[in-house]
C-alpha cells in the first residue's frame, strides 16, 4: 500500500541530510510504527509521505501510484489536534468531506458514524473548547477516517495525553484497525505503545537519520485482551529497541558536543 524508496531530505540552507535513503514497504492492512530519538527525522519523513514537505530525492507509492502532494487517500492525525474551534465535533469531522463536495446531508451522515466509531456520538454538537484532550484526539481521527483514505498517518497522536486517556484511545485505535484493516504509519516515542500496536516496528538512527532496525511483533491481536507485556517476546523486543535507543542517544550527544 506504502512503498518508499530511497528517500532524502536536506533542507534549504543546511549541507547535512536530515534523512538520508529512508526505505520502507507497507503492505496492506499492516501497522508500522517509526520509533527514534528526538530530531531523527521521523515528523520529517511522515510529512513527505503525507505529502506536506517535499523531499529532495526519492520517491513514494501509494497503492502503486506515485505520491505528490496531499492528496485524499492520506489522512493525517498530529499530536496537536488541529481542530477547527468554531465549528462543532460534528463538522469537524464533516470537514474533510466539505472539501471533496460530498453534499451536506450525506456529509453529515458519515460524520455521525464515524464520530460514534470512537465513542463520542453524543458529543457531535459540542465545540473544541468543550472537550477534553482525548475527546479533541478522537475527534481527530474520526476526522481522518471519514475520508476512508488509504493509508493513516499518525505523529505522536496520543503524545499530549495522560497516560490512563492514552492507554484507552491506545485500545480504541486497535479495535479501529482490526475493524477496517486500515494501513497504518505511526510515529512514538514509547517503546511500549509501538509494540501494543504494530505489526512492525522500524527504528531510526540519527545523523542522519536513517532505519537502523526492524522489528516483527507476532504477539496475537488484539493484545488489550491477554497481558502481552508477560511473554518473552514483549520483553526481549522492549529491551532490543532500549538498547538501540540508548545507543543512539548516546551518539546524539556526541554529535552536539
Ligand atoms: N523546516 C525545517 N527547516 C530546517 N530544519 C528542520 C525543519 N524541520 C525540521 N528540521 C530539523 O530536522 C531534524 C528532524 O526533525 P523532525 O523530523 O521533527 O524530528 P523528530 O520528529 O524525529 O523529532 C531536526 O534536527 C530539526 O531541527
Ligand atoms: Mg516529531
Amino acid at each position: 500500500m506504502l512503498k518508499i524508496e530511497e528517500l532524502d531530505k536536506t533542507f534549504p540552507g543546511r549541507t547535512e541530510p536530515v534523512v538520508e535513503s529512508f526505505r520502507l514497504d507497507v503492505r496492506r492492512g499492516e501497522f508500522v510504527t517509526l520509533i527514534g530519538p528526538s530530531g531523527c527525522g521521523k515528523t520529517t519523513v511522515l510529512r513527505m509521505v503525507a505529502g506536506l514537505l517535499e523531499q529532495s530525492s526519492g520517491r513514494i507509492f501509494v497503492d502503486g501510484k506515485p505520491s505528490v502532494g496531499p492528496s485524499r487517500d492520506k489522512a493525517v492525525v498530529f499530536q496537536h489536534f488541529n481542530l477547527l474551534p468554531w465549528r462543532t465535533a460534528l463538522t469537524n469531522v464533516a470537514y474533510g468531506l466539505e472539501i471533496q463536495g460530498v453534499p451536506k446531508e450525506q456529509r453529515l451522515e458519515t460524520a455521525r458514524k464515524h464520530l460514534a466509531s470512537v465513542g463520542l456520538e453524543t458529543h457531535g454538537g459540542h465545540y473544541p473548547g468543550q472537550m477534553s484532550g482525548g475527546q479533541r484526539q478522537r475527534v481527530g481521527i474520526a476526522r481522518a477516517l471519514a475520508i476512508e483514505p488509504k493509508l493513516l498517518l499518525m505523529d505522536e497522536p496520543f503524545g499530549s495525553l495522560d497516560a490512563l486517556t492514552r492507554e484507552h484511545l491506545q485500545g480504541q485505535l486497535q479495535r479501529l484497525c482490526a475493524e477496517r484493516d486500515l494501513t497504518v504509519l505511526f510515529v512514538t516515542h514509547s517503546i511500549d505503545e509501538a509494540i501494543y500496536l504494530s505489526d512492525r516496528i522500524v527504528v531510526m538512527g540519527v545523523k542522519p537519520g536513517r532505519i537502523i532496525a526492524e522489528f516483527p511483533v507476532t504477539l496475537r491481536k488484539p493484545r488489550g485482551d491477554y497481558n502481552f507485556r508477560a511473554e518473552p517476546e514483549y520483553a526481549r523486543i522492549r529491551e532490543e529497541i532500549w538498547t538501540l535507543l540508548d545507543q543512539q542517544l548516546v551518539r546524539a550527544d556526541l554529535a552536539v558536543s
